[in-house]
């Protein structure tokens, strides 16, 4: 049967790729220490699991499709504690940053635009591209030089007659970099004078470990209608499973049109958004705690790569991912290897390779992303275990 073009050159996730080896190393009863996915070990606040177990109704009804009032209050009370003022009309509620990043793009986009985008990114930002028939447009921050924001050069020199938006994700997944009041008001004027969309994914906004305050692209009253920012509990609230996401824009024109999409989708969970509401009307309680555990764990990590010769990486400021550079040939065909061919006491480790992080053919090829989700006795351990096996990669295949 036919299947649209559109479905074909849809990526699979590169991220759950290696599901199937990953299956078959467990089912010979190795452990499998999951570096490749954001997916943290800790548990979701009681608060939010409270919801749930409270619940006692006999009808779970649909939510209104903009996001339950209380939902949208709670939202907006964050933002304030963010020190950004908005109203409730200016979010959707959406299911993830997922659904908020697919809605904005095919808000903005007709088939075949171009949205600019810094390169390495999260990998998911090419799936919901190809679903909208989007074109991403990559602007390469180079390891070497700390994935440093581009000079405006460079993304000016990628903009076309097609380009409708530019895409970042701060603080960056996979990447770990925070752009700072500079980085961003030079991009601020850039898609002011060229009239373009400022997409923000700021998901991670509370996971930035050198003391520099978080700048969102809704604090600056210049791009007023150009500002739209994705957001989600999952990763805040460690809440993945919860989906529960919004996106935020004082552009009118573009939410009330959001909502259209929204409405045909008809709802987020109403559980879900209910259970997120304390936890929004007091965010710090949760997310001041994790934000030192990762800070401890991106340490564990960070010194236990660079003592491994031949790695390469920096320290990353923001979220909880990181980019090492191996000396390997092909970061994908050792991160097979550690599913197949090793173990050390009945434990491997599993991490992502980088390749798919880039659009440029070549790029990170020899690169992988940690994700540094489990708690500080596991890394230290599963970072012997990485050490361990990369030690006996290089020594079978140089
Ligand atoms: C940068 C970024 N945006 C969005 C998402 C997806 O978020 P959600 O679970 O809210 O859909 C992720 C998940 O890893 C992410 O890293």
């Amino acid at each position: 049967m036919h299947l649209s073009k559109r479905i074909i050159n849809t990526p699979s996730s590169p991220i759950r790729k290696f599901a199937k080896l990953e299956k078959e190393a467990l089912s010979k009863g190795i452990k499998v220490f999951h570096f490749n996915i954001g997916q943290p070990d800790m548990e979701t606040p009681q608060k939010i699991r409270q919801t749930f177990a409270d619940f006692d109704g006999k009808i779970v009804l649909y939510a209104p499709s903009r996001g339950i009032p209380e939902c949208l209050e709670a939202w907006k009370k964050y933002y304030q504690s963010q020190g950004i003022s908005i109203e409730t009309d200016n979010i959707i509620i959406t299911l993830g940053a997922s659904e908020a990043i697919l809605f904005t793009l095919m808000a903005i986009c007709d088939p075949e635009d171009e949205v600019l985008i810094f390169e390495p990114f999260y990998t998911n930002f090419s799936g919901f591209a190809a679903m909208s028939n989007v074109k991403l447009v990559p602007i390469t921050k180079k390891r070497e030089n700390n994935f440093a924001f581009p000079s405006i050069e460079e993304i000016k020199a990628k903009i076309s007659e097609k380009t409708k938006a530019v895409l970042i994700c701060n603080p960056n997944n996979p990447a770990g970099t925070v752009y700072d009041q500079t980085d961003l008001q030079a991009l601020v004027d850039l898609v002011k004078e060229k009239n373009l969309y400022l997409i923000s994914d700021e998901v991670y906004r509370e996971f930035i470990y050198n003391g520099i305050a978080h700048k969102s692209v809704l604090s600056f009253p210049e791009i007023e209608d150009q500002a739209v920012v994705i957001d989600s509990v999952s990763k805040r609230f460690n809440h993945c499973g919860g989906r529960v996401g919004c996106l935020v824009s004082r552009n009118k024109e573009l939410t009330e049109g959001i909502l259209k999409f929204a409405q045909a989708r008809l709802a987020v969970p109403t559980l879900e958004q209910l259970s997120v509401v304390p936890l929004l009307n007091t965010p710090k309680e949760y997310t001041d705690s994790v934000r030192e555990s990762y800070k401890k764990r991106r340490d564990i990590i960070f010194e236990s790569l660079r003592n491994i010769p031949g790695v390469e990486c920096t320290l990353p400021q923001g979220s909880f991912y990181i980019i090492a550079r191996l000396p390997v040939n092909d970061a994908e065909d050792f991160v097979s290897w550690m599913l197949t061919d090793f173990e050390d006491q009945k434990r491997t480790v599993m991490v992502t390779p980088a390749k798919d992080f880039y659009l440029t053919p070549g790029l990170g090829k020899d690169e992988i992303r940690i994700a540094y989700v489990l708690n500080e006795d596991d890394t230290k351990e599963a970072m012997e275990v990485f050490a361990k096996g990369l030690n006996k990669y290089l020594k079978i295949n140089t």
